[in-house]
């Protein structure tokens, strides 16, 4: 059988998840069907549970999940690799995925990305989505050397990611987080500011120069206003959660664009081989049983350990 986690309506996870238990179905043309050994949680499917994407009640019941991976089960009809690399048994990343939790996923083969030795199946399930945001936002943000970005929320899953596609580039990266993350972030390369009141003289008092992009992954005023302080055009704050904010004139992602689905497209071979030979760190805070997906998400909404939380079937 196979066991999938949806949502029954929207509201709390605690309340509205439930675990089915379905027949295993086979892939359709040009699909596989995924084992899942590992899915990738994000704060995204805690708001789409709560129905802060919209409340469609005919979408339920609703499968959740963009990400996992897991080993290849079966292959559909046409469902072969211009080069006929991937097969059965093969380990893969499926994203984006439709309906990740789940202990067998079907995925068109566009979407599955084969998993390099040295990458564990925990670490490649929460990769990719937070990694193609993080370059989207780093790209769209023009960063370049000598630039001096501020990172809001430098101690989130995209925020590291995109602190290190930063200073790849050569730029100066002041990040704000929670004083327990301060110590990672510096191992990052980043300087490290708390968020907070007096956020905006804190940044001044570190920053070597003008202030040349923000971007933003908190989404807080705090963030956004003293983004606007430290920046002479609103155009330079790019920000994936400020989207109350349009009317400042700052640039907000989602992936809808075409531009960002290219920046988001071109970026996930790079962070699949960079996190498989630790050129780009990731971490994995905590597991949990597929079955605990509501408690997970319930703990990613609060201020919770730096790192992705990830379910195991
Ligand atoms: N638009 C898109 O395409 C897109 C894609 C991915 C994610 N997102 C959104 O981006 C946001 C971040 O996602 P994530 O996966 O990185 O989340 P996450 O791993 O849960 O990280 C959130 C971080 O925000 C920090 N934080 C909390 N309050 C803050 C404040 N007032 N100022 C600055 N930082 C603060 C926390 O820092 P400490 O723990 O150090 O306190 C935490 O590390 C979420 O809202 C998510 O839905 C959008």
């Amino acid at each position: 059988m196979a066991h999938t986690i949806v949502a029954t309506g929207y509201g709390p996870p605690t309340e509205v998840l439930k675990l089915v238990e379905t027949e295993p179905t086979l892939p359709g043309p040009g699909h596989v069907i995924v084992e899942t050994k590992a899915i990738g949680v994000n704060p995204a499917d805690a708001k789409i549970v709560r129905g802060q994407m919209g409340g469609d009640e005919s979408k339920l019941p609703l499968p959740i999940g963009f990400e996992a991976a897991g080993v290849i089960a079966a292959v559909g009809d046409g469902a072969v690799t211009p080069d006929g690399t991937l097969g059965v048994g093969d380990r893969v990343i499926v994203y984006r995925a439709h309906g990740a939790y789940t202990d067998r996923l079907q995925a068109d083969l566009t979407a599955v990305h084969r998993i390099p030795d040295d990458l564990d199946f925990e670490h490649a399930a929460g990769l990719l989505l937070v990694g193609v945001t993080a370059a989207d936002t780093v790209q769209t943000a023009g960063v370049e050397a000598d630039d001096v970005v501020v990172i809001h929320g430098g101690s989130g899953a995209v925020g590291v990611i995109a602190i290190q596609l930063a200073r790849a580039r050569g730029a100066t990266v002041i990040a704000t987080a929670g004083q327990r993350n301060h110590d990672h972030l510096r191992a990052l390369g980043a300087i490290p500011v708390a968020y907070g009141d007096g956020l905006l003289d804190r940044v001044r008092d570190v920053a070597p120069g003008p202030i040349t992009s923000v971007i933003d992954t908190a989404g807080a005023d705090e963030a956004i206003d003293t983004s606007l302080e430290l920046v002479d055009n609103p155009g330079k704050i790019v920000s994936i959660a400020a989207f109350g904010r349009a009317s400042d004139g700052i640039v907000l992602l989602n992936g809808s664009t075409p531009e960002s689905r290219r920046h988001r497209a071109e970026a996930v071979d790079g962070l699949i081989a960079d996190a498989a030979t630790g050129a780009l760190v990731t971490e994995v805070a905590k597991t949990f049983p597929l079955a605990d997906a509501a408690i997970a998400l319930t703990e990613l909404e609060t201020s919770h350990p730096r790192g992705k939380f990830v379910l195991v079937p």
